[in-house]
């Protein structure tokens, strides 16, 4: 029996001298293994005399525990040393000065959102937010897009797995649903921005799965489609910067709008490059409409009372428009010569006094 404790002491100290994980793997297996010290050991309790098996049974069994304990341990505690290790690697002093070569810029998208919130910042607007993750009543059902409504269809929606209790939640495919918990917190008059990410199954030379909207909604007793119609306009001037722009509403629809229109910008694309107010081409960058009477109504405003007018922009799409950018999908490579060529200075922030891209 001293024996077997001697032997055990034996194989701990192995387990904690193993110096990384192929080591104590080796120790393992020469212990515990099909063929290992202590495993052969235990095959000879079958052949011995049932008093001494009495014994060495308990023996065994407890040498086995203590030591299969003890390799956990070890391998736990050679998982901390390799994070720690690696963690004093990778340590990163963030109070370090910036490297020269490597000078940061700001994404044309923040420039745009920075430049879209001053321009309507300046038309009286406030900004607004809601969360990326939605549910299906505030993507859809809200907004008078009911389950099994072909609209559904058209938004390539990404959905996340089902909960316990059956709703399925997804990321929004447009900043519309903001209009929705705008109008269930605050009272009218109101006049909101709501910039933001949205999430599209798609992608191509004006697509990316992820992409960027500003949603405004101006709600009171008298908002009519001039209003809209002169909101937008005044902005799309104020924003490409020029006296007048080429635009065009064409009739379209959408659920959560009546009436609706789609809004073009007119380009050109020559030489790898996109060319606003030339050319024959357009940009589609907005939807918009007069909010339908059941949106207000599932918002909780009284239609007879209130009236007024929606609209959704593409950030990205004005982003490639003013800044001549032939390709959404660079937007999100994160090739630092492609923001360092089309990138802002940090400190130069848009406002209509001081000038939005200068
Ligand atoms: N949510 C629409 C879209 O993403 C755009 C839109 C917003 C249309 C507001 C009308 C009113 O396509």
């Amino acid at each position: 029996m001293s024996d077997i404790e001697a032997q055990t002491r034996e194989m701990l100290r192995t387990v904690a001298e193993a110096g990384d994980m192929a080591a104590l793997e080796a120790v393992r297996i020469s212990v515990l293994g099909r063929k290992g010290v202590l495993t052969e050991l235990m095959k000879g309790l079958g052949s011995m005399h049932a008093d001494e098996r009495k014994v060495m049974g308990p023996v065994l069994n407890g040498a086995k525990d203590e030591l299969t304990a003890a390799i956990a341990a070890r391998a736990q505690a050679l998982h901390a040393a390799a994070l720690d290790a690696r963690l004093a690697l990778e340590r990163i002093d963030v109070s370090l000065p910036a490297r020269p070569e490597i000078r940061g810029a700001i994404h044309p998208v923040s420039q745009v959102m920075d430049e879209v919130m001053a321009i309507f910042g300046d038309m009286g607007f406030s900004v607004a937010e809601g969360p990326d993750i939605e549910s299906d009543f505030y993507n859809f059902t809200a907004l008078n897009i009911p389950p099994e409504h072909p609209a559904r269809q058209m938004h390539d929606t990404f959905y996340f797995n089902e909960k316990p209790g059956g709703e399925r939640l997804l990321l929004r495919t447009h900043t519309s649903p903001v209009q929705i918990r705008t109008m269930e917190k605050s009272k009218p008059p109101l006049r909101i921005i709501a910039p933001g990410r949205t999430y599209r199954c798609d992608s191509d030379m004006t697509h990316t799965p992820m992409f960027h909207q500003v949603e405004g909604l101006v709600i009171d007793e008298s908002a009519h489609m001039g209003h809209l119609k002169g909101c937008l306009i005044e902005f799309c001037k104020a924003f490409f910067e020029v006296e007048t722009v080429r635009m065009r509403f064409r009739p379209s629809h959408f659920p959560f709008t009546e009436p609706s229109a789609e809004v073009d910008i007119g380009c050109r694309r020559s030489g790898g490059e996109l060319r606003i107010g030339e050319g024959e081409d357009w940009l589609e960058i907005l939807g918009c409409g007069m909010v339908h009477p059941v949106v207000l109504r599932h918002s909780g405003i009284d239609p007879e009372k209130y009236q007024g007018f929606a609209f959704g922009i593409g950030i990205d799409r004005l982003a490639m428009l003013k800044y001549g950018i032939p390709d959404l999908r660079d937007f999100f490579e994160a090739d630092l010569r492609w923001l360092q060529h089309y990138g802002f200075a940090a400190l130069d922030i848009p406002s209509l006094a001081g000038g939005l891209s200068r």
